[in-house]
């Protein structure tokens, strides 16, 4: 079958072809939020197609290999929709789009080394899709981008072939991802979704698919921008209140003030929403978000000062880390030069094996930089090269070769580490950057403990 059979936007076709399940998905860019998209929509029984770049991903995920192992429930899901049969995955987007009524874009939106963001993929798959698509299909773009960019960009580079119209016979909305690495499972089914047509019938069109899917709530926007504009809003918020709280945290150490104290009982008030400060804000999502609206808003000659201080702020706290772990040597006449320091935690945040845009990076450049040992422990990265280092398998081998720990990222099984095991290193400074050792609990054991925004 070359041509869909299914029009759609027509909201009867559509709701037959999921009753019948005869609705044809491609899911284009299959990483760590489009492969559990795909075998979402392959698990309600929909023929679903794959397609991706990385041939490699492709060939592993074509012979059962499933690419990831840090998502509970979806290797199970893998296994079901592979061994029936409704999904598999092609690097060929020649083969996948023409056959498909409904096509998911879940396509990188990273940034470039001066925080431009870069919508290279997009761009590259619309101008494939100009070609590909077969008329009267849908395509739903869930990659995280900035508001207008659907309206602005990507509806005239896939009608650039002339035979496509937006509206008459091709259609698009979005629904932008939310879900947290290592949680997807759990997110999909239980987190609103926002959805945006380019009309009203497509919007009601794309609720029917996705509540086919997902059983969660559909928040019904009034187009793609304003879709686009809550994800960016409720992602940069959550940069903002942390570079806030970082600030703050600054001036409390030096007036002794307990951020954590202060953040424990502000949280009491009903309308305080807690964030914590820290060594920085990374991933795939926050600063690439907050730079994203400084972009729109460079582009239409706003100003958006306080994301821009936000950010600021946030990407200075690893420098603060190196003036913690600075002061600490200099209470003890020690250089830093030669030292061993051992990093505690190099993802970007808790309990997830994820590096990506990590604070740990830069504060582990500028030790070496200063002319430190580096060594690096992290529970999702034991054995592994990371940043040019091997990190370590445990840490008892090793700390009593060591000067100092930093602890970068706050992992549960920092939280339950014995403070005694600290008291083992042979200059026993520990820097906390994460708020999980208690100060008093460090004094009385005799380290030399710096706690970020502790006092
Ligand atoms: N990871 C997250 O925590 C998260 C959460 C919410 C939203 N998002 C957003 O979701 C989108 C996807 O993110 P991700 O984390 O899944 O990215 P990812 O890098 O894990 O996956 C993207 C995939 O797209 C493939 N790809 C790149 N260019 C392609 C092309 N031209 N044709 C086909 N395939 C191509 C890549 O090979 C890769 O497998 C981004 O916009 C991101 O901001 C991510």
């Amino acid at each position: 079958m070359s041509n869909p059979k299914i029009i759609m936007n027509n909201l009867d076709d559509v709701i037959k072809s999921l009753e019948l399940k005869t609705l044809r998905v491609c899911v284009i860019g299959i990483g760590r939020i489009g492969l559990p998209t795909a075998l979402s929509f392959a698990k309600s029984g929909l023929n679903t197609i794959g397609v991706d770049i990385n041939k490699k991903l492709i060939d592993n995920i074509n012979s059962g290999k499933f690419p990831l192992k840090d998502e509970p429930g979806y290797g199970e899901i893998f296994d079901s929709v592979l061994e029936n049969k409704k999904f598999s995955a092609t690097t060929k987007i020649e083969d996948a789009v023409p056959t498909s009524d409904l096509i998911l874009l879940s396509l990188p939106t990273p940034m470039d080394e001066n925080n431009v963001p870069d919508y290279s993929a997009l761009r590259s798959v619309a101008s494939q899709l100009s070609n590909l698509l077969s008329p009267n299909s849908l395509v739903i773009v869930e990659s995280t981008i900035e508001p207008g960019f659907i309206e602005d960009e990507m509806v005239s580079i896939i009608s650039s072939s002339e035979k496509l119209e937006v509206g008459k016979n091709f259609f698009i909305g979005v629904c932008p991802e939310n879900a947290n690495p290592g949680e997807i499972l759990h997110d999909f089914t239980n987190l609103p979704r926002l959805v945006g047509g380019i009309n009203k019938d497509i919007t009601d069109i794309i609720k029917k698919i996705y509540n086919f899917v997902f059983s969660v709530e559909l928040v019904e926007m009034p187009n793609c921008k304003t879709a686009n504009a809550v994800k960016l809003t409720t992602n940069v918020f959550r940069d903002i209140n942390i570079a806030f709280v970082s600030e703050l945290s600054l001036m409390f150490e030096k007036i002794g003030i307990d951020t954590n104290k202060v953040l424990e009982a502000a949280k009491k008030k009903y309308n305080f929403q807690v964030h914590y400060p820290g060594a920085g804000v990374g991933g795939p999502c926050l600063p690439i978000n907050s730079y994203q609206l400084l972009n729109t808003a460079k582009r239409l000659g706003s100003n958006l000062s306080i994301i821009e201080s936000g950010r600021k702020v946030n990407e200075k706290m690893p420098q603060h880390v190196i003036e913690l772990t600075l002061n600490a040597f200099n209470q003890c006449n020690l250089s830093i030069e030669n030292s061993s320091i051992l990093i505690l935690g190099i993802s970007y945040k808790p309990n997830v094996k994820d590096i990506q845009l990590t604070p740990a990076e830069e504060i582990i450049n500028k030790l070496k930089n200063l002319g430190a040992k580096i060594h690096i422990y992290d529970p999702y990265f034991k054995e592994m090269d990371v940043f040019g280092f091997k990190a370590e398998k445990n840490i008892d081998a090793m700390i009593s070769e060591m000067d100092a720990a930093i602890i970068v990222t706050g992992h549960d099984e920092f939280k339950n580490i014995d403070i005694t095991t600290f008291s083992k290193m042979k200059n026993s400074i520990l820097i906390d950057t994460r708020g999980i050792i208690d100060p008093l609990l460090a004094k009385n054991n005799e380290l030399i403990f710096r706690g970020l925004g502790r006092g």
